[in-house]
């Protein structure tokens, strides 16, 4: 029986999580829960915000659903105990290399978007984002220059196996959605891109059957705006990713709606799933949290972790369904609160 570990953490985390487990328990399905704390609930628990015990638990579940986060409370303390370590701590120890977030735009909410109803019609994008290489991993520092200077540098670089690897999980996405697949780069004039481009133009010949496109991410940005329907998947480094995937998240509207998974492999043991918000201190306890984000999270945790394609799309169905009939939290204009939120959804489980 899969093993799922709910690590709902802070804030609004609790309160999403336990719509998106209740949808999970609904499917009827053969699945086991367990909860430990993390982030200020872990620090609050045993004085660390990922403590050894949940950890284990994730390490030894079959998937991580995951909350969010952060609590101002615990801001002055020194970072290895702030509760933001947690989920640096879950990333590495889990190998979570492959960050995947669907920006979708459900019937609907063309309005939620700061774009033209016209430009976002349609939005059905895939960001997969490389998470553990790149500037933000490799060697930085401080120093004085020659001239008595101060100089910051964070050094960029990507060997061919973590290229593979990511590549690998962009091909696999688009052959099984519409099969095209945009590599992201800056090729023009980066080496390390320069590689990017070479190693994923070699893991192509394996994928025939997906059309593989190159962009420079200058570009890529500006496509984003102008026409982001035009895109499947796009697949991209740390840095580029961490810009795209949050720009293409205000295509789709509210922060309340966005998904997201962390993978390991491409088959997905050990994946962490979680709503791309934080724990919004500001609303947290209101009951004003829009709790699809997080129950978006767990159809991918079925499908990518668990390859329960069935159920996820069962869920992501009721998701629509409820967001049609128009089931609305604040943040999408309406006054349902998180757990009316839920059950709009449940009610459109079929
Ligand atoms: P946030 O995502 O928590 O909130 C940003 C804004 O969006 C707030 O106004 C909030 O009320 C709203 N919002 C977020 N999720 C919502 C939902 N489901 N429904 C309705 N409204 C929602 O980001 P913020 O405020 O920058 O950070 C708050 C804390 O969360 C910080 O401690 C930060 O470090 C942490 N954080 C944790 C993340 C994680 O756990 N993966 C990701 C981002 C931030
Ligand atoms: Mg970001």
């Amino acid at each position: 029986m899969p093993l799922i570990a709910v690590l709902a953490g802070d804030g609004i985390g609790p309160e999403v999580t336990a719509e998106a487990r209740r949808v999970l328990e609904a499917l009827g399905l053969d699945l086991t829960f367990e909860e430990a704390p993390v982030g200020g609930a872990g620090y609050l628990a045993s004085g660390m915000p990922l403590p050894p015990d949940t950890l284990a638990l994730a390490k030894r579940a079959d998937a991580v659903l995951f909350g969010a986060i952060g609590d101002p409370r615990f801001d002055a303390l020194e970072r290895r105990l702030r509760p933001e370590a947690a989920l640096l701590g879950l990333r590495r120890e889990l190998g979570l290399f492959a960050n995947i977030r669907p920006a979708t735009l459900f019937p609907g909410l063309e309005d939620a978007s700061p774009l033209k109803p016209e430009v976002v019609a349609n939005l059905d994008i895939v960001i997969v984002r490389e998470l553990t290489g790149d500037v933000y991993f490799g060697e930085k520092g401080h120093r004085t220059t020659l001239e008595g200077l101060r100089q910051g540098y964070d050094h960029m670089s990507y060997d061919e196996r973590e290229v593979e690897r990511i590549a690998i999980v962009g091909f696999e996405m688009a052959k099984r959605r519409r099969r095209k697949l945009c590599s992201v780069d800056k090729a023009n004039v980066l080496e390390t891109s320069q590689l990017w481009r070479e190693v994923v133009n070699e893991v192509s010949v394996s994928y025939p059957e997906v059309a593989l496109t190159h962009m420079y991410v200058d570009n890529a940005a500006m496509q984003l705006v102008r026409r982001p329907s035009e895109f499947d998947v796009i697949v991209t480094g740390n840095l580029f990713g961490d810009i795209l995937s949050d720009q293409a998240s205000m295509c789709a509207g509210s922060i309340g709606m966005l998904p997201s998974a962390s993978l390991s492999d491409w088959s997905g043991a050990n994946g962490m799933y979680e709503p791309i918000h934080g724990s919004a201190p500001d609303i947290a306890g209101t009951g004003k949290a829009n709790p699809c984000a997080a129950i978006l999270s767990a159809a991918m945790l079925l499908r990518h972790s668990l390859a329960d394609e069935a159920s996820a799309q069962r869920i992501e169905a009721a998701v629509k369904a409820a967001i049609a009939s128009g089931a609305r939290t604040a943040d999408l204009g309406g006054t349902l609160s998180t757990r009316e939120m839920g059950d709009a959804v449940l009610r459109e489980l079929v």
